[in-house]
């Protein structure tokens, strides 16, 4: 049975004692979740060692990374190497984010090989893919998507592909409090679990996680997450507030 996750992206926010205190304020309020669920957090890079002394001995809590490089290491002032996250005990790292496509150009080669190298390094990813306003004003964001994907991923074999999440977020919908519709998101992850089963089958399409991103929030979650093919979110303004985002995580719960 697949899994459903709700993972914080905390983008370029929160000091270290702010990051402490949300992790806190979250653990404080945190439900039981059952073993097909987990929540994820992604500080940025200079809280990961901090942030995983305190999920240390959570079971449904898992430390995420918001980025890694393309190379495996060398000359990149800067940066920062997937091996070096695996040793600050990071499980899950996001890649193909549409600020990271956009701001840092980022093209769809280069996504697929810090897909590779969080792989070799024994991460899961979450992988983003998602259309900006013009293609879905054209219509055109199913072949968008897809090409995202296809160009992303399918290098994996199927064994591989088990180890990554995909997270849809229409860019349209990212930090501008515009969410899509239940029926929008619905439609576009049936599409990504039809792309996903035409190339490696259904059992891998039934096993993948497609998570929704882009303005979700605790008054949205319920309503998103009880669509069939929504395994969850990844939540960027909301996860910056313990109660929005244990709004966010009990929806998930009881979804
Ligand atoms: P948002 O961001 O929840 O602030 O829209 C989502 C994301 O970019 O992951």
């Amino acid at each position: 049975m697949r899994k459903k996750i709700v993972a914080a992206n905390w983008k370029m926010n929160l000091d270290l004692n702010e990051g402490a205190e949300l992790v806190n304020e979250i653990f404080k309020g945190l439900p039981i979740l059952n073993e097909n669920k987990e929540v994820v957090i992604a500080p940025p890079y200079l809280h990961l060692t901090q942030t995983a002394a305190q999920l240390a001995g959570m079971i449904d809590v898992h430390l995420g990374a918001q980025n890694c490089h393309s190379e495996a290491s060398g000359a990149y002032t800067g940066e920062i190497s997937a091996s070096m996250l695996k040793s600050a005990e990071v499980e899950y790292v996001i890649i193909g984010h549409s600020e990271r496509r956009e701001y840092f150009k980022e093209d769809d080669a280069m996504v697929a090989k810090k897909v590779n190298q969080a792989l070799s390094n024994n991460m899961k990813v979450i992988f983003c893919c998602g259309e900006p306003l013009s293609i879905r004003d054209a219509n055109t964001q199913n072949a968008y998507v897809e090409k995202q994907i296809k160009e992303g991923l399918f290098h994996l074999s199927e064994s591989q592909l088990g180890h990554i999440v995909i997270a849809y977020e229409p860019i349209w919908a990212i930090g501008t409090g515009r969410t899509a519709s239940s029926a929008q998101a619905q439609d576009m992850h049936a599409h990504i679990r039809n792309v996903i089963s035409i190339h490696y089958g259904t059992d891998a399409a039934d096993e993948i996680s497609i998570l929704y991103g882009g303005s979700c929030k605790p008054s949205n979650a319920a309503e998103l997450f009880a669509c069939p093919d929504v395994d969850g979110g990844l939540i960027g303004g909301a996860s910056l507030k313990a109660n929005e985002f244990l709004g966010i995580i009990n929806a998930m719960a009881e979804a």
